[in-house]
C-alpha cells in the first residue's frame, strides 16, 4: 500500500513540463499544422482546426519553434512580409522550405492554442545582429526600424516572447562547438536578446547531449549568471544505435523492455545534471529544460527518411508516462520539457493524412496527465526516490495535489501480469472525479487512419473505501484516478 501524506510544502509541477516542440521538419509544420487559408481542410487563418481542437483539449502550455537543427539555419526575415523567400531545408530531406509559416503564423498558432512562446534563435549560421533584430521585431513597442517593419506587416502590438533559446545542439548540428567556445558565444549572443517589454524574456542556453556532463559543468561555471535555463536533449532509441534504431511497431518482448530500460535512463541523467547545477546554483535559479525527448525509431517504410515519420504504440504511451513521472520527481529543477514532436514527427501527439487525423497513445497519456499541470508534487516514500517499489518492480506512479483533490497516475510497464494499486489517502475520499485507463489488446497496439480508436481511453473500475483507493492495472497500461478527499 502507498501512503499519501497530508499537504506539506512541496514543489510545483510546472505546466510547462507538458510543452510541445514543432520544427520545420517533414510534415510537422506543413500539413500537420499549416495548410493555408485556401485549403479544403478546415482551418482558421491557415491553421488546421482539428489539430488545434485536439491540442487545446490536452492544454498545451507552450510550443517550441522553429527547431531543432532547423533553428540554426533559419533566417527569420525570409519568413515575414508579403514576399517570402524560399530556402533549402538541408537537415530534413533537402526539401524547399517556402517560409510561408513564419513569425506571424507562429504567434497565430499560439493565439489559437492559448499557449506561450518558446523561440529558438540561430547561433550556428546567424549573426548577433539578426538575433537582435528579431527580438526587436517581435517585442519592441516603439518607432524603431524593426518595430515599424512589424507594423507594416500588419501587426501593431508587439508579441510576448516568453522563452528564447540561444542556439540548438550547438555541440552538433548547431555548429559543432566545444563547450567553452559555446559558453562564450552564448554570453555574447544573449547580450542582444534585449528586454523591451514589461515581461522579461526567459533566456535558455543550449545544454548537453544526454550524458555529456562536461558540457553542463562548463556552461554552469562560465555562463550561469547570464541564463535562466539550460537545456538537455535525450532520445529513447530501442537499440541504442543511431544507424539501426528499431521499428516503431514491430518489436518483441526484448524490444519492449530494452526501450523502457533506455527511457528510464532519464532519471540518472536528470540526477547527475542537476547535481552539477546544484554545485553552481544551489538555490536552483536556473531551470533544467529537457527541450527534446521521446522515442526515435526507424522511419515508417515508404516515407522520406528525412521526415522522421513514425507510428506510436502502447510502448510509446508507457515511455511518456515513465518520463513524465521522472520529470515530476525532478520538478524542483526541471521546469519545462518539450516532447519531440507535436504532429507527424517522432513521438507525436497527432498523425495526419490529408484531412484525416488520429490521436496517438502518447496523446492520450498527455490527456490522462493533464490534471498534474501546475499541481503540487506529492512526495510519497517510493515516488520520492528512484526505485519504484510499491507497485512491484514493473510499476511506477506519480501523485499530485490541486484544487482539493489528489491525482494519481500509475503505469504497469510489465508485459506479464496485472498489478494491484492500493493507495491510502490522508483523509476520507469524498468524490471520484476521474478514473480512466489506457491499454490495448497488445503491446504493439496503435491507432491507424482506418482504426483510429484501437487505443483509446476507457473507464477504469476503482474500489473506493474510506481512505483506501484500489484499482487493477493490466499489463502494458497507464491509468489516472482523481479523487477529492477530506483532510
Ligand atoms: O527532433 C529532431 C532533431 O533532433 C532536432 O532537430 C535536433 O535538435 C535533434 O537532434
Amino acid at each position: 500500500m502507498v501512503h499519501i501524506p497530508s499537504a506539506a510544502p512541496a514543489h510545483r509541477i510546472d505546466r510547462r513540463i507538458y510543452g510541445q516542440f514543432a520544427e520545420h521538419l517533414g510534415r510537422c509544420i506543413y500539413e500537420g499544422v499549416w495548410v493555408g487559408a485556401d485549403s479544403s481542410i478546415p482551418n482558421k487563418n491557415g491553421i488546421r482546426t482539428d489539430v488545434v481542437d485536439a491540442l487545446r483539449h490536452i492544454k498545451v502550455p507552450l510550443v517550441r519553434w522553429p527547431g531543432g537543427c532547423f533553428a540554426d539555419e533559419y533566417h527569420w526575415l525570409k519568413g515575414v512580409g508579403p514576399e517570402r523567400q524560399p530556402m533549402v531545408n538541408t537537415h530534413w530531406g533537402g526539401v524547399v522550405e517556402s517560409n510561408e509559416f513564419g513569425t506571424h503564423e507562429y504567434f497565430e498558432l499560439l493565439n489559437q492554442l492559448d499557449a506561450e512562446a518558446y523561440i529558438n534563435g540561430n547561433v550556428g549560421s546567424g549573426t548577433v545582429a539578426e538575433m537582435h533584430d528579431w527580438i526587436e521585431y517581435m517585442t519592441l513597442d516603439s518607432t524603431a526600424p524593426m518595430a515599424e517593419l512589424r507594423k507594416r506587416h500588419g501587426r501593431e502590438q508587439p508579441w510576448k516572447v516568453d522563452f528564447f533559446g540561444v542556439g540548438n545542439e550547438s555541440w552538433g548540428c548547431g555548429g559543432n562547438m566545444l563547450p567553452l567556445h559555446y559558453a562564450n558565444q552564448y554570453r555574447q549572443y544573449q547580450t542582444y536578446v534585449r528586454q523591451y517589454g514589461e515581461s522579461p524574456v526567459t533566456k535558455i542556453a543550449c545544454g548537453a547531449n544526454s550524458d555529456d556532463y562536461e558540457w553542463t559543468e562548463v556552461l554552469m561555471a562560465r555562463a550561469a549568471e547570464h541564463m535562466d535555463g539550460l537545456s538537455l536533449h535525450y532520445y529513447t532509441i530501442p537499440t541504442g544505435e543511431w544507424n539501426a534504431k528499431g521499428s516503431a511497431t514491430d518489436f518483441d518482448d526484448y524490444g519492449w523492455y530494452e526501450t523502457l530500460r533506455q527511457t528510464r535512463r532519464m532519471e540518472e541523467l536528470l540526477t547527475r545534471h542537476s547535481a552539477i547545477m546544484d554545485k553552481h546554483d544551489p538555490n536552483k535559479r536556473v531551470s533544467l529544460i529537457v527541450d527534446e525527448w521521446g522515442t526515435w525509431y526507424d522511419v515508417e517504410q515508404g516515407t522520406n527518411p528525412g521526415f522522421l515519420y513514425q507510428q506510436n504504440t502502447i510502448r510509446d504511451a508507457v515511455v511518456a508516462a515513465l518520463n513524465l513521472n521522472i520529470f515530476h520527481r525532478h520538478s524542483d529543477r526541471v521546469r519545462m520539457t518539450n516532447i519531440a514532436q507535436m504532429v507527424n514527427v517522432l513521438q507525436a501527439m497527432l498523425l495526419t493524412d490529408g484531412d484525416r487525423l488520429v490521436k496517438t497513445p502518447t496523446y492520450h497519456v498527455f490527456d490522462l496527465y493533464s490534471d498534474h499541470q501546475d499541481a503540487e508534487f506529492v512526495a510519497t516514500p517510493t515516488a520520492a526516490g528512484t526505485t519504484p517499489g510499491a507497485l512491484g518492480t514493473e510499476g511506477d506512479f506519480t501523485v499530485s495535489r490541486k484544487d482539493g483533490a489528489l491525482t494519481i497516475s500509475a503505469t504497469n510497464w510489465g508485459l506479464g501480469r496485472e498489478l494491484e494499486a492500493d493507495f491510502e489517502l490522508p483523509g476520507t475520499a469524498t468524490d471520484l472525479l476521474r478514473a480512466q485507463l489506457l491499454t490495448g489488446p497488445a503491446a504493439t497496439s496503435h491507432n491507424t487512419f482506418e482504426r483510429p480508436e484501437e487505443v483509446a481511453l476507457a473507464d477504469l473500475a476503482v474500489r473506493v473505501d474510506g481512505r483506501r483507493v484500489r484499482f487493477t492495472l493490466p499489463p502494458h497500461s497507464v491509468a489516472t484516478v482523481r479523487v477529492a478527499h477530506a483532510e
